[in-house]
């Protein structure tokens, strides 16, 4: 057999009877809904695009379940499998030129093609028993305190948590390409250019993950070093610097914000970020305290949080879930849906106020996606002209008062006061 230069990403979608949603193609087979991974694309992006395409389902969350190489005739692929925790829409047979038949069956009723079906069989095996209780098909809004609350701790540098991290990149990818994970990516980058000079900046990105925020600024001549523990993330850091020509302008450090040694080294900093990473940190005065210590006078520190107020207001207009609204409204903490993982509401004025006293200034408030997470036809976002539209909306949302108050992020860019001066 060759070695795969072909790849492809298939998608298992089960409903609430342990069901799963299978396609037939011509040939008589039944597959799960997926097909070839286009040149440059994720396999997780492969999936999300796939599955809407010939279902019209948009995914909201992913996770990938297996990997492995299969013989087609002599031709090597490499087939990357994921389960859509939660969907939203109803499937449709939405490119019968392709397809005779969509449905959600039994999965001991169907065929599969030869060369995957020992795998097919023990994927719905695994899937269909164990998973099928939190599985949810509906409108798509994220479920977050649906879940019983999770004993892992969520500190990355822990062993559990680590875990949590890295078995979850793909569904944290997929999210990234979804069009609310594409608009939080742009309007940070928007509102953090209002802030930096044209000149290239030393930058660190703690908790950078798989570096998308970093990228953007690599690519405007800024020199960034990514902090976090995820070896895994960090890997895709690097290879996404390579392919985008920035490879010289982007370095990892495998660590948390607890112990920012190693990087100090590449500063002192002009800007520290910190991207949705706090509310994984115990220490949040301890991380300020890190993260002055290695900013520059003058500099600055960009955090981005999600904003528990928008919880109730998601729950109440987008899912029409009144009770939960009402138990959101004071519950200590969230549930976040990629991870798996039970951690803290952040008050966004007192995280403010944190930074304050580790000796940064006051910081201005940005508030990320103030509509989109209200929208609950997901679809509609993926239509470009729509999505065009709502991205030029949030930008003008970001610092309205008081669409900040309760946006899905709230944005805290502070700037740490310049050394005093004893004449
Ligand atoms: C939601 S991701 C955010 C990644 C990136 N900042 C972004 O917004 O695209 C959270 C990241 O925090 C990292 N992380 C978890 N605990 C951490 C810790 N104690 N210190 C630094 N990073 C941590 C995880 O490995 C993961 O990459």
């Amino acid at each position: 057999m060759s070695t795969p230069q072909n790849m492809f990403a298939r998608v298992f979608v089960v409903d609430p009877a342990g069901r799963v949603l299978f396609i037939r193609d011509h040939s008589g087979y039944w597959n799960v809904p997926g097909g070839r991974v286009e040149a440059g694309e994720e396999p997780a992006a492969a999936a999300v695009r796939e599955l809407r395409e010939e279902t019209g389902l948009t995914v909201v969350e992913l996770v990938r379940v297996h990997h492995e190489v299969y013989d087609f005739d002599g031709v090597a692929w490499a087939g990357y499998f994921y389960w859509a925790r939660s969907v939203a829409g109803e499937p449709v047979l939405a490119e019968p030129d392709k397809a005779v038949e969509l449905a959600y069956r039994d999965p001991t009723d169907v065929a599969f093609h030869p060369a995957t079906s020992t795998a097919m069989a023990s994927l719905v095996s695994s899937l269909v028993p164990g998973f099928e209780p939190t599985i949810t098909v509906g409108r798509g809004a994220a479920i977050d305190g649906e879940h019983p609350a999770s004993t892992e701790p969520a500190d990355g540098r822990s062993t559990a948590g680590l875990q949590a991290f890295e078995r979850h990149l793909d569904a944290f990818r997929g999210y990234q390409a979804s069009p609310w994970g594409r608009l939080r990516y742009e309007q940070v980058a928007t509102n953090l250019a209002r802030h930096l000079p044209p000149h290239p900046l030393r930058v660190v990105d703690l908790g950078g993950g798989n570096g998308l925020d970093a990228l953007q600024l690599a690519e405007r001549g800024h020199h960034v070093t990514i902090v976090d523990p995820s070896p895994a993330s960090l890997a895709e850091a690097t290879a996404l610097a390579r392919e985008h020509g920035c490879a010289e302008r982007i370095r990892t450090r495998q660590g948390g914000i607890e112990d920012l040694a190693g990087a100090a080294e590449d500063g002192p900093f002009d800007v520290v970020l910190a991207h949705n990473v706090l509310q994984y940190i115990p220490d949040r005065a301890a991380a300020f305290a890190a993260m002055e210590a290695v900013l520059a006078p003058g500099g600055m520190v960009s955090v981005l949080v999600p904003n528990p107020a928008s919880d109730a207001l998601i729950a109440a207009v987008r899912r029409l879930e009144l009770s939960e609204a009402i138990r959101l409204l004071d519950a200590p903490t969230r549930h976040t849906l990629t991870y798996d993982l039970e951690v803290e509401a952040l008050s966004p004025s007192d995280l403010a106020a944190g930074m304050v006293a580790a000796g940064l200034g006051q910081p201005v408030r940005y508030g990320v996606r103030a509509v989109c997470d209200l929208i609950a036809d997901d679809e509609a976002k993926h239509d470009p002209v729509v999505y065009a539209e709502l991205l030029r909306l949030e930008n003008l949302l970001a610092d309205r008062h008081p669409y900040p108050e309760t946006a899905r992020f709230a944005h805290l860019v502070s700037t740490k006061p310049e050394a005093t001066r004893l004449d």
